[in-house]
């Protein structure tokens, strides 16, 4: 992935887009099914048989889970054709698998790319707590502070009134204290159900209709909002949260730091980092799959942090063809 200074190099979002396409077109054929495993598992076997093609020696660092539990796409597998270059690899072929199955806004699939060493590898811990936001927040937001001086720290750096600072959260029982705070500051919030990775890109998008995402969500989707956040140029800042004891201390013996603050620079650092992510349902931030007739578009958001090229690339597909060349995956 390296170049000589000055000339431009293989841009591996712009292969990675096929492999997030065919993830969201192969979901979507669930979308408002009710399954959200059938979903899942769509999207994880279409996205395997794309990323296997790319030509490079992989290591899915965020994946699915443990290899006893899931069989493709698990952390620690190799994937790509075993040529240069070496990657780190986190996938969430769909975030929002409960959306999907409802048939709710916001279902993305996702994946990010970065050379080998350079992800943060949570271990045993599930969840994180995060803030993430625009440019105009990078070095800003600090967990060590309340949610009350957080909130003043946006509206001083958006240069906003408080009482328009709207801060995006995920509704959960144990936001709900953080919730009130907000709101007690004089600041709003826009509650979802799932989906802190597209809730990231939003906050942290121009005109964005959120400043803030604030709470404490899965750490795979920290790590791939990390380096969406790296590539849009916006700014965020993470910190492990044990379920429990056993949690906490499995996370000490394996060397974690529980009260560091990790940016997205320290999520995945270096500046090589590539993404991609393809709306399944239709959201904030991207559009999801649409149908006519037995054509289907898609609309993805493909970046790269060395440039900060942003692409949005809207692609049609012709779901006869597909299914001639791959079989019945796409519907
Ligand atoms: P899935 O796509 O795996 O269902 O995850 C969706 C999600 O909402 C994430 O965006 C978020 O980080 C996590 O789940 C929150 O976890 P929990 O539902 O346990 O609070």
């Amino acid at each position: 992935m390296s170049s000589d200074l000055g000339q431009p190099d293989r841009n591996l979002a712009l292969e990675l887009v096929r492999v997030t396409e065919a993830a969201a077109l192969a979901a979507a054929t669930l979308v408002g099914k009710g399954d959200k495993i059938a979903a899942d598992q769509a999207a994880v076997d279409a996205m395997h048989i794309v990323l296997k093609t790319v030509r490079m020696d992989g290591v899915v660092v965020i994946g699915e889970g443990e290899k006893d539990e899931a069989p493709m796409l698990h952390n620690g597998e190799h994937i790509g054709d075993g040529s240069d270059p070496k990657v780190d690899i986190a996938v969430d072929p769909l975030e929002g698998t409960t959306l999907t199955a409802k048939g709710m806004p916001s279902a993305l699939s996702v994946i990010a790319l970065s050379p080998r060493g350079t992800m943060f590898d949570p271990g045993p811990c599930v969840y994180m707590e995060k803030m993430a936001g625009g440019p105009e927040l990078v070095g800003v937001l600090d967990l060590d502070k309340s949610l009350t001086e957080n909130i003043g720290l946006v509206a001083e750096a958006k240069r906003k009134n408080i009482r328009d600072v709207v801060a995006i959260v995920l509704d959960r029982p144990r936001h709900q204290e953080g919730i009130e705070e907000i709101r007690a500051a004089g600041g709003r919030v826009r509650l979802i159900s799932d989906g802190d990775v597209s809730a990231a890109m939003l906050a942290a998008s121009e005109n964005a209709p959120v400043d803030l995402l604030w709470g404490v969500g899965g750490t795979p989707e920290g790590v791939i909002a990390a380096a969406a956040l790296k590539c849009l140029g916006g700014g965020m800042i993470a910190r492990l949260w044990p379920r429990n004891d056993e949690e906490r201390q499995a996370a000490i013996a394996g060397g974690y730091d529980l009260e560091a603050q990790m940016t997205q620079d320290v999520l995945v650092t270096g500046d090589d980092c590539f993404f991609s992510a393809t709306g399944v349902t239709d959201g904030d931030v991207l559009q999801g799959v649409r149908y006519r007739g037995r054509g289907a578009s898609t609309e993805s958001l493909v970046t790269r942090s060395r440039t900060g090229t942003i692409r949005r690339i809207h692609a049609r597909h012709n779901r006869d063809k597909l299914a001639e060349y791959t079989g019945e995956r796409y519907g």
